[in-house]
């Protein structure tokens, strides 16, 4: 139970973390942030920070995400690849048990990738708003995280779970080639 509150917590601290620079966005168009201007059309130092973070998290993520879809396929996977198969398992063993230490470190990631990205643009512009909205399907997604920490057999905490995943997944996509 208190992993539970620990959890909703969190979530709610990214949420509004994650919605701050929504509603300041309105308010300070023009000033400068962190010493760059908006008109620059150079990548300052810290869009290069934002991206390698972003990156980061890209990589958290799939680290959290990637070792299902392999589990289903392992069996195909090792017969092609039978020198790597205690490799393989081995590594979807350790990925699947730091799944929530993974997961968790990939929303921290997100969050931190945002904030700099903002306060280096001083503005939000489309691609921004995809990303705040993947980022908050990732913390949408930790709900029915958390209540299959508790119970990994609850079917609908598990379908919901997956689907919030595939539709950020798709909306980082979008976010990353636009
Ligand atoms: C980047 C973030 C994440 C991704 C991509 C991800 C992806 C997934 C996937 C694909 C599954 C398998 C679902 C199934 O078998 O149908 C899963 C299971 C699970 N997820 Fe996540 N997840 C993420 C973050 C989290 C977080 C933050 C939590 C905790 C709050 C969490 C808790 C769980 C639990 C407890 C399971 C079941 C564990 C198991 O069967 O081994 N996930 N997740
Ligand atoms: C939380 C709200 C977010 C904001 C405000 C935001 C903002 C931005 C902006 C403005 C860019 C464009 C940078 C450029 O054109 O150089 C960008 C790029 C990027 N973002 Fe986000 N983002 C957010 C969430 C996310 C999430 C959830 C992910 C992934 C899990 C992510 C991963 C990336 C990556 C990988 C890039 C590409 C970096 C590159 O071009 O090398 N972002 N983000």
């Amino acid at each position: 139970m208190k992993k539970l509150i620990l959890l909703f917590g969190l979530s709610i601290l990214i949420a509004i973390t994650t919605a701050v620079p929504i509603i300041l966005a309105d308010d300070c168009d023009e000033i400068e942030y962190m010493g760059h201007d908006r008109h620059d059309e150079e990548e300052s130092p810290y869009e290069e920070l934002g991206d390698t973070i972003g990156w980061g998290a890209v990589f958290f993520a799939l680290g959290a995400g990637l070792p299902y879809p392999f589990r289903r396929f392992l069996p195909k996977l090792t017969k092609k690849l039978p020198m790597f198969k205690s490799r393989i398992s081995s590594l979807i063993r350790l990925l699947t048990k730091k799944h929530v230490l993974l997961g968790l470190s990939a929303i921290v990631l997100m969050v931190i990738h945002g904030w700099i990205m903002y306060l280096a643009e001083g503005k939000l512009d489309d691609e921004g708003w995809l990303g705040i909205i993947a980022g908050s399907l990732f913390v949408i997604a930790t709900i029915p995280g958390s209540i299959l920490i508790k119970n990994i057999r609850v079917k609908f905490a598990r379908k919901l779970h997956t689907a919030t995943l595939i539709i950020a997944g798709l909306t980082v996509l979008i976010h990353v080639v636009a």
